[in-house]
Parts: structure tokens; C-alpha cells; sequence
């Protein structure tokens, strides 16, 4: 296990704990029984007393954990009966500047860009639209992500939480480092991708040079044979922004089973959260599946707390939120990170529980790195 201590060792195979300490200091490591050990020299201990310890991915073990209170973060959404059509969730992503922010402001016809520090995009938006498909009102969720290369991770848990992406590319700039690392991000993901070839209002634009480009990596625009959805369009002049809609809910109805259980308990993932001065830790959420409501005990990463109220993309407070709706979440006692998974578990006292062995796994994990980090250095110092 991850972050173990030699006590924890000498607990699970029935030593005690001071051998341990002895036997590792015989090989000449020098370790407390407390203090938490890495994975190598746990390999060691076991090889030198016949163990065979095999250690647990943080992944499995939090599986564990949740097992333990009979929980389970995941796909199952209970009797096919129950499913229901939800938004498709749809990830913006490209090259800094490329436009990603202001073609949602002009899908959405708001203005987020005006308020950015800087105009660049430093966390991750979230926003649902509804739009009219062949006569027919369909709903789609945006999350934009930010474009600078210092925003890796943020993109590629973009990528993770999708349906499918939609890749900006200027068309007065062509494909960029983050342009190709985004479609990375999309591909591992195994996530569709629409590409959308922005700013084509401008004179320098040259569209049919990003079809080319992209062609070498892969995306083969449609009208060349290849399977890609290529659609030119201007968040200034808004020109192509109903096609590209069309676009996406065409390639959600072709490729994706867009359902899920809104009666369950709510899980999701936080895309961003922050502390706000007057209102405490807030957590912008994606629901994935069941519905979340006010009331919820929930835990997020190490965090935990009771909904206290939940807020919709537009400012309004909303009694629940249902599968692929991004809402903010007030009422957690601390911050949990971006990435993190959610759940609604059965009251304040398991969501405590929970969170706080997350918490003591994180501080250990940390220690262990820590402990790594020294050895190395020590070897340095020889
Ligand atoms: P990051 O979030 O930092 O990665 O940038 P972004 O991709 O969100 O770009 P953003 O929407 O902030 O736009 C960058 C600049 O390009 C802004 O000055 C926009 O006004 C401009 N811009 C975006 N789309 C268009 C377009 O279609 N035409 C023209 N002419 N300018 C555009
Ligand atoms: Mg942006």
C-alpha cells in the first residue's frame, strides 16, 4: 500500500513492527517504524522475510475504501428501465488564443473574455446551451479549457470527463503545439472530435491550409474522403456557429449512447473549485450520473460537506441538478481538487468518514514522496 508505514506492515503480516525496523537497518536503511517507507524498500523487506508484497495502485485503493462503505464510483447506473437521454458533454480545447473562449461567449452570446485576467483562460469553464436540431430543442454541455502550454493537466482531465471535443484551430495561425496536444489528449481519451476552424472572418485566414495540416495527423476532413467533421466558423461575425452545433449533435447521435440514471445518487467530477472569500470552498461539479440535490452529504477528493446550495452556469439557485449539468457547489468544508472525482453518500458522518482517510492517504503519499526524494539525495551526497 501506498504511503504504509513499517507499523502498518507489522500489523497486516502479525510481526512486530521493531524487527522490521531491525531487518531494514541490517540492510542498511535506516527507517522508524512510523515513518511511512517506499514502495522499493517495501519490496526489499518482503524479498528478505519471504513476503510477497504487492503494492496497490492509489486507484484500486480508493476503490477499496469506497467498497468498504458500500460504494462504488462508476458506471453502473442500475436497471436499463431507468435511463434516461442526457446532454452531451462537450469539451472546447486548442492553441492559446486560438478563440476557445470567445466561440462559446458567442454560442452562449455573454461575455466571459471581457472579464479574463489578460484574456487568457486560467480554469476551466463550464456552460449548457440549448439549441434547436431539425425542429427538435436539444441541450449541449460546454467546458472550455485553457490553451497555454503551462494548463497541461487541466486539458487532459478535460479530455477524461467528455463525450466529445471540439478542437479550435485559427485559421489566420494554423496548428500549434497545443493544438496537436490537445488532439493527443482527445485520441488516448478515445473521445470524437469536431474540429472547428475558427476566425475565419479575417483575411490571413486560410482554412483549407489547417484541413491539410491536420490530415498528417491523422484528421481527414469529411469532404476529402476522411471521417472528420471540419466547419469553418467566426466568433466575431458568428458565421458557421449553427453548423458547428449541428456538428456536434450529429456526432453524438452517430457514435454515443447518451444516457443515464437521474434517480440514483448523484457522482461526478470537480472541473475546477476555489475558495471564495464570502461564500467558503466552492466546487464547480460535472454530474454524470444520478441527480445531485441540495441537502446531499457528499465527498470530493478529500473534501466533504452537506450541499448547501447549488448554482446553475447563470448565476440562479437551483434545487438539483441532473446528469451532464455543470453546477456550483457551496457547502464543502474544504477545496477539493480539479480532477477529483464526486459522490452523494448516505450522511455527513460517511462523507467524513471518507475524506478524511483520503486525507491521511494524500499526507502519506506526500511523506513517502518525500522519503524517495531523500534517498536520492543521499545518494547524490556519496
Ligand atoms: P486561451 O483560453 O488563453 O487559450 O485563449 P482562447 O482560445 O480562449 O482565445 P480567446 O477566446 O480568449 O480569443 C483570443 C483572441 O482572439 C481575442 O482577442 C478574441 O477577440 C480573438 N478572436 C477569437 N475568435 C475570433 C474570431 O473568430 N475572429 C477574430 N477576428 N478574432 C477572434
Ligand atoms: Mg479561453
Amino acid at each position: 500500500r501506498r504511503g504504509a508505514s513499517l507499523t502498518d506492515l507489522a500489523e497486516k503480516i502479525n510481526v512486530d513492527a521493531a524487527q522490521l525496523v531491525q531487518v531494514l537497518f541490517s540492510l542498511g536503511e535506516m527507517v522508524t517504524a512510523t515513518q511511512s517507507v517506499n514502495d522499493e524498500t517495501l519490496q526489499l523487506l518482503g524479498a528478505e522475510l519471504n513476503y510477497n508484497i504487492q503494492v496497490v495502485s492509489p486507484e484500486d485503493e480508493d476503490r477499496e475504501l469506497l467498497e468498504r462503505f458500500d460504494l462504488e464510483f462508476g458506471e453502473d447506473e442500475g436497471d436499463e428501465e431507468d435511463l434516461e437521454a442526457r446532454p452531451a458533454v462537450v469539451t472546447v480545447m486548442g492553441h492559446v488564443d486560438h478563440g476557445k473562449t470567445k466561440l462559446l461567449d458567442a454560442i452562449r452570446r455573454s461575455n466571459v473574455v471581457a472579464g479574463e485576467a489578460g484574456g487568457i483562460t486560467q480554469t476551466i469553464g463550464a456552460y449548457q446551451v440549448s439549441t434547436e436540431v431539425d425542429d427538435v430543442e436539444r441541450r449541449i454541455t460546454f467546458i472550455d479549457t485553457p490553451g497555454h502550454e503551462a494548463f497541461t493537466a487541466m486539458r487532459a482531465r478535460g479530455a477524461k470527463s467528455t463525450d466529445i471535443a471540439i478542437l479550435v484551430v485559427a485559421a489566420d495561425d494554423g496548428v500549434m503545439p497545443q493544438t496537436i496536444e490537445a488532439l493527443n489528449h482527445a485520441l488516448a481519451a478515445d473521445v470524437p472530435v469536431v474540429v472547428a476552424v475558427n476566425k475565419i472572418d479575417k483575411e490571413t485566414a486560410d482554412p483549407s491550409k489547417v484541413r491539410g495540416q491536420l490530415t498528417e495527423y491523422g484528421l481527414v476532413p469529411e469532404e476529402y474522403g476522411g471521417e472528420t467533421m471540419f466547419v469553418d466558423v467566426s466568433a466575431v461575425s458568428r458565421q458557421g456557429l449553427d453548423e458547428l452545433l449541428e456538428a456536434v449533435v450529429l456526432t453524438a447521435d452517430a457514435a454515443l449512447d447518451l444516457r443515464a440514471n437521474p434517480t440514483m445518487d448523484a457522482q461526478g467530477v470537480a472541473i475546477e473549485a476555489h475558495l471564495d472569500k464570502g461564500r467558503g470552498p466552492v466546487a464547480t461539479v460535472l454530474v454524470q450520473r444520478g441527480t445531485l440535490k441540495v441537502g446531499d452529504s457528499i465527498v470530493a477528493g478529500p473534501a466533504h460537506g452537506r450541499v448547501r446550495a447549488l448554482v446553475n452556469d447563470i448565476g440562479e439557485h437551483v434545487p438539483e441538478a441532473p446528469p451532464s449539468m455543470p453546477v456550483q457547489v457551496l457547502g464543502l468544508t474544504s477545496v477539493p481538487g480539479a480532477g477529483d472525482s464526486f459522490l452523494v453518500v448516505a450522511d455527513d458522518r460517511t462523507a467524513r468518514q471518507i475524506a478524511d482517510q483520503r486525507e491521511a492517504r494524500k499526507r502519506a503519499a506526500a511523506q513517502a514522496a518525500g522519503a524517495r526524494r531523500k534517498t536520492l539525495d543521499q545518494l547524490f551526497e556519496q
